[in-house]
């Protein structure tokens, strides 16, 4: 029912299958008003849209038709359409005349293709008990629902909401045991009153805490959400689906949406955007006309930017630069800016789902890039790392660093208290911002080698990575400090280091040091033993493969400097790495179609490296642990652990005789 094509962060491209026709997300359902619907949404980019059946089951009129011609017709929409179920009438008016079962049954009698159960919106910041008993009359009426579509043979798709206020174990509580029915979509309600105060921040926890009890492998909708200005930090936390009222609400009252904020028309001297209202008609024009042709050409500008920033956030998604874009949308306004420094606290999470690798490369673009997932990433595996004696900590330069280091490095302080060196059990590592300190071997990994940051450093960032160093040096007998990075730091050094300091690439020890990192430390010393051989792109003198006497054991991707394992080379990972190190485990069935280099499916896997992430090379193994073949994973251990569909690895070989 919902097929992932791309992914970001948490973040998703994604095809949602109704009985109408598939929708790709995310998408935005613009809200049908049953009556008063004066904009064909279709026309300007809607593929789903959502209307309120309690509103037309309230109507004679409109319940008549809709019983009569179904819901399609009624709103005339031939693509897919989600129905809510009264609950925001219910939060505002305290009572709605219809009971759960009854809405159920309404929405699958009009044809509805995603029906919503009868949840209880609870407002945040309410108190403890409120929030409690309505979260049991909610967890209920979502049991039911489920309950009543298998007995009755619904085939309408239905949606658990998610509540619990503002109250963190609620809400974890409350998607935990929603994920337990088998509700086909999940989502996430009452924050409208937090987005309309800007409690950025507080929608950030509320999301979080219910995206990270949700299954993967559904569509969560940001329930009320359609203020462009936060589709993209909404997706990155793994939203797929957002529904607008505010295209037409914002336009009755002449203002206009931007993903930088929102324009009221009285204010305008310039259009906005260029889209065709605001490419045809200036502020005046709009301000001349009468109210109702003015609102339905905001209305359509409304719509436009909306969709507009869809498209460019599935784009990010595509080449890997949706963190880019939520920093970028966050800085329109301080708010917004502090939902991107909450997001931080959930570093941890997002590194789960984050791919190892993107087509474009890592931006820094404030502070606030220090606390992304791929810095944790990295911190997280050189803390991991066996430390050789001393540390050499040298300047940044271009990239990448080990193109333009070598030979002899200038001048240094020491900082330890044996003030000798032991050049063979050093680490040589460059001290950069953001990802703090590199191994020169490794540097030209992914994204080490693939980032970029700004010349002018600021406080946070030397701060940062000036703690780090500080922590990770710890261990060492010497630390060598170039006299470049003093300076960076602002160290008052004294005690020079009177000998020379030579660094000699060595492409060996590189190979050895890129594997340990990929797959495990060990990994290089058991991939590369014999006659090895280096064969270099004569273009561009980068390492392509790696051969023991003829028989190759890695190529090496130009885009990312990862390994890519050969037969030979996944022979000699399994035998020295431990299991479950870089392991999937399938099941006896599929044991011949792994075999067979057959690619290996999600619901065959019953158990995985938990370090696994998209785009990482693994083995496939039996539950013997024996090597069946080997291939390159599409989506992060927590996905294959949780999706019961679609594949999880691309396999390169079998090992069929
Ligand atoms: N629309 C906006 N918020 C909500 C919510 O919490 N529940 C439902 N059913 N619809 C909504
Ligand atoms: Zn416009």
């Amino acid at each position: 029912m919902f097929e992932i094509k791309a992914k970001d962060m948490r973040g998703r491209v994604g095809v949602l299958k109704t009985k109408h026709g598939k929708v790709k997300t995310p998408a935005l359902m613009p809200v049908i008003h049953p009556r008063k619907q004066a904009i064909d949404v279709k026309k300007y980019g809607a593929d789903i849209v959502i209307t309120n059946a309690y509103l037309i089951y309230k109507d004679e009129d409109l319940k008549e038709k809709a019983v009569d011609v179904g819901l399609h017709e009624l709103i005339n929409f031939d693509g897919p359409v989600m129905t809510d179920s009264g609950s925001f009438q219910l939060s505002v008016y305290g009572d709605v005349d219809i009971t759960n079962k009854e809405v159920i049954e309404f929405q699958e009698l009009i044809g509805t293709d995603i029906g919503t159960s009868l949840d209880i919106p609870t407002a945040p910041f309410v108190e403890r008990e409120k929030a409690e008993s309505d979260l049991e009359i909610t967890l209920e009426r979502a049991k039911e629902a489920v309950e009543f579509k298998k007995e009755h043979n619904i085939e309408m798709l239905l949606n658990s909401v998610v509540q619990g206020s503002t109250f963190m174990d609620l809400r974890q509580k409350c998607a935990s045991e929603l994920s337990k029915l088998d509700a086909d979509l999940y989502p996430i309600g009452a924050v409208v009153p937090l987005m309309e105060s800007y409690h950025y921040k507080e929608l950030v926890d509320v999301v979080m805490n219910s995206m990270m009890n949700l299954p993967d492998n559904t569509a969560r909708h940001l329930m009320g959400a359609g203020h462009p200005m936060i589709f993209a930090l909404a997706v990155a936390m793994g939203c797929d689906l957002f529904d607008s009222a505010a295209y037409i609400l914002y336009a009755e009252d002449d203002r206009l949406l931007s993903t930088r904020g929102t324009f009221k028309l009285e204010n305008l001297q310039e259009m906005p955007c260029s889209c065709e209202v605001c490419s045809k008609y200036t502020p005046d024009d709009l301000r001349a006309m009468p109210k109702k042709e003015r609102r339905d050409l905001i209305a359509q500008h409304n719509l436009h930017v909306s969709f507009a920033e869809l498209r460019l956030i599935r784009q990010a998604i595509y080449e890997g630069s949706l963190m880019e874009l939520v920093e970028e949308r966050c800085r329109a306004h301080p708010a917004l800016l502090d939902a991107v420094r909450q997001l931080a606290n959930y570093s941890e999470d997002f590194e789960k789902y984050d791919p190892r690798s993107k087509k474009s490369a890592f931006f820094y673009t404030g502070s606030e890039s220090l606390r992304r997932s791929e810095v944790f990433r990295h911190h997280k595996k050189l803390k991991g790392m066996p430390k050789k004696r001393d540390l050499i900590v040298l300047p940044p330069t271009r990239k990448p660093y080990s193109k333009f280091i070598s030979g002899k490095l200038g001048e240094f302080y020491v900082c330890g208290d044996s003030h000798e060196i032991d050049l063979d059990d050093a680490d040589f590592m460059v001290l950069d911002v953001p990802f703090s300190l590199i191994p020169l071997e490794i540097d030209e990994l992914y994204p080490l080698s693939q980032s970029a940051a700004p010349k002018i450093r600021d406080g946070d960032s030397v701060e940062f990575i000036s703690d780090f160093l500080n922590d990770f040096s710890q261990d060492y007998d010497e630390i060598l400090i170039h006299k470049k990075v003093a300076d960076i730091l602002n160290l008052d050094l004294e005690n020079k280091f009177e000998d020379e300091i030579i660094y000699a690439k060595d492409d060996v020890k590189k190979v050895k040091a890129i594997a340990d990192y990929q797959f495990g430390w060990g990994a290089g010393e058991a991939l590369f033993k014999g006659n090895i051989k280096i064969e270099k792109s004569k273009k561009t003198g980068k390492i392509r493969h790696i051969y023991d006497g003829k028989t190759l054991i890695v190529n090496m991707r130009a885009s990312d400097s990862y390994l890519v394992l050969s037969k030979e080379g996944a022979k000699r990972l399994h035998g020295a790495m431990p299991y479950p190190q870089n392991r999937v485990v399938v099941n006896r069935d599929s044991e011949p179609f792994a075999l067979d280099g057959k690619s290996i499916f999600s619901k065959f896997v019953v158990e995985c490296d938990e370090n696994i992430r998209s785009n990482d090379e693994v083995l496939i193994v039996n539950e013997e642990d024996k090597l069946l073949a080997y291939g390159k994973s599409l989506i992060s251990a927590v996905e294959i652990n949780n999706f019961q569909t679609g594949q999880a690895i691309k396999t390169r070989k079998g090992f069929k005789k």
